[in-house]
């Protein structure tokens, strides 16, 4: 079994090249379904979510190749399959695939894509999209099946979900008419999905506003797509640079938005400034505590920062509160703090943070994406070696950390037990 070994204490400084966007990419080669040809994504991320979704795409007949970061898909063949349990539960963004099908051959059947340690990432939003599209919709035992043209409509989502937003925009692209919907999620993520089916030809306005308006086209054509970088990614390695005290430049940057996610860095302490492809950070001699910070949609602060937050407020100076209001429970990262010395309790949503200058190396284990990096930043600024199992999940969303980390001078390396 693989596990990543850190040993902490050293100051980080020097160069990353940030990857591209795993929450962008997603999406958006779900959209791909939706054109009749070959699309070709640029700068997409080689991580095994978009892995796993490539290989779930080979059953419906599309063909795909992922090198130095260039994904090309043929959707030339593609026709519509059930998706069964073992491709739809491997990862969130398979559950796209049911707008993308449905908007492309009127019919989807997807497993039920179930629940994970952060929450139980129920789908009842996105069949509320589907039914209000004037589409069949019907939930068996064995999954979800969606049937039917998609007429436009009015959608209002009673909660920003980001899929459930994306879902509506893939399933109403090729749709007959106009829909509108309101309450849409309006992170960077979701503008990057529209802005790549507007390179396809769709028409859509209000990419970025929480009301987006979509007429239907008849078809999309074959397009060539560059994702931004990734800004949770660049968070987590902003982050990496600030609980060792060091510096770093982040390169890749220019069509990044950080909005929510520099803020809580700079109450830290951080001097952070962005100049064209640019972003440095500076980190304090000592991190400074949060009184209080909560998780929202954008443009609040991201949910998926909230572990590696934790981690860095661990050796702040002073006592933080942080809560999250996005999943249920996404707490899994204490736990394992704790096994390194931290000083947190958690009551209800809210997790106290009483930070504190050392913490251990340790053997400990992620249990989600993020809480994986979580534990990465945790053990660089730990006194000693830790070894942190799970890092199947770390995979899921970062390229090459261990490479990446011993780059700005990490003691970092993958290994197997
Ligand atoms: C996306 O998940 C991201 N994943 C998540 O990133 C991110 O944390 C989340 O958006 C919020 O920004 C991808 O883009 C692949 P939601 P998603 O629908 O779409 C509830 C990471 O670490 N909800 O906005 O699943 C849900 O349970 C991942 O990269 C319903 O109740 O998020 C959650 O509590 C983790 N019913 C809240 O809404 C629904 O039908 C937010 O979910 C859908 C969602």
């Amino acid at each position: 079994m693989s596990y990543i070994s850190v040993v902490g204490g050293t100051g980080l400084k020097g160069e990353v090249c940030l990857q591209g966007s795993k929450n962008a990419a997603l999406p958006v080669v779900a959209a791909a379904v939706l054109c009749n040809g070959t699309v070709t994504i640029k700068n997409c991320p080689d991580i095994s979510d978009i892995r796993d979704l490539m290989q779930a795409l080979s059953y419906a007949g599309i063909v795909s190749t992922l090198c130095d970061n260039v994904l090309e898909l043929d959707t030339t063949g593609a026709k519509p399959v059930f998706f069964g349990p073992d491709l739809a539960g491997k990862t969130r963004g398979g559950v796209l695939l049911l707008g993308a099908f449905v908007g492309r051959f009127k019919e989807a059947g997807m497993a039920y894509p179930g629940g994970c340690v952060i929450g139980a990432r129920p789908i009842d939003l996105h069949c509320k999209v589907f039914q209000r599209l004037h589409l069949d919709l019907r939930e068996e035992e064995e999954g979800v099946f969606v049937k039917g043209t998609p007429k436009g409509a009015r959608i209002v989502l009673p909660f920003p979900s980001v899929g459930a937003t994306e879902n509506a925009i893939l399933a109403s692209v090729c749709g007959r008419g106009r829909t509108e919907i309101m309450g849409a999620a309006r992170e960077p993520e979701i503008t990057e999905l529209c802005l790549f089916l507007k390179h396809a030809g769709a028409r859509i306005w209000g990419e970025g506003t929480s009301c987006l308006v979509i007429e239907g086209v008849p078809y999309l054509h074959a397009t060539e797509y560059t994702l931004s970088g990734d800004r949770i990614v660049a968070g987590t390695y902003l982050a990496a640079s600030m609980i060792t005290g060091g510096e770093v430049v982040i390169r890749k940057t220019e069509r990044v938005c950080m909005k929510g996610v520099l803020e809580p860095l700079r109450t830290m302490g951080a001097m952070i400034y962005r100049e064209k492809e640019l972003m440095y950070l500076h980190a304090p001699k000592v991190l400074q505590p949060i009184r209080f910070l909560e998780t929202a949609p954008f443009p609040g602060f991201p949910t998926d920062m909230q572990s590696q937050t934790v981690a860095l407020l661990s050796v702040a100076k002073g006592n933080s509160c942080i809560c999250e209001t996005v999943f249920e429970s996404r707490f899994g990262v204490v736990p394992e703090l704790l096994k390194m010395g931290a000083d947190i309790t958690c009551k209800d949503r809210c997790i106290f943070v009483h930070g504190k200058k050392g913490l251990c190396g340790t053997n400990v284990t992620a249990s989600d994406l993020r809480s994986g990096a979580a534990l990465v930043l945790a053990a660089l600024a730990a006194e000693g070696e830790s070894k942190i199992s799970g890092c199947e999940y770390i995979a899921r969303g970062y390229e090459n950390i261990c490479e990446t980390l011993r780059g700005i001078g990490a003691k970092c390396s993958m290994r197997e037990e």
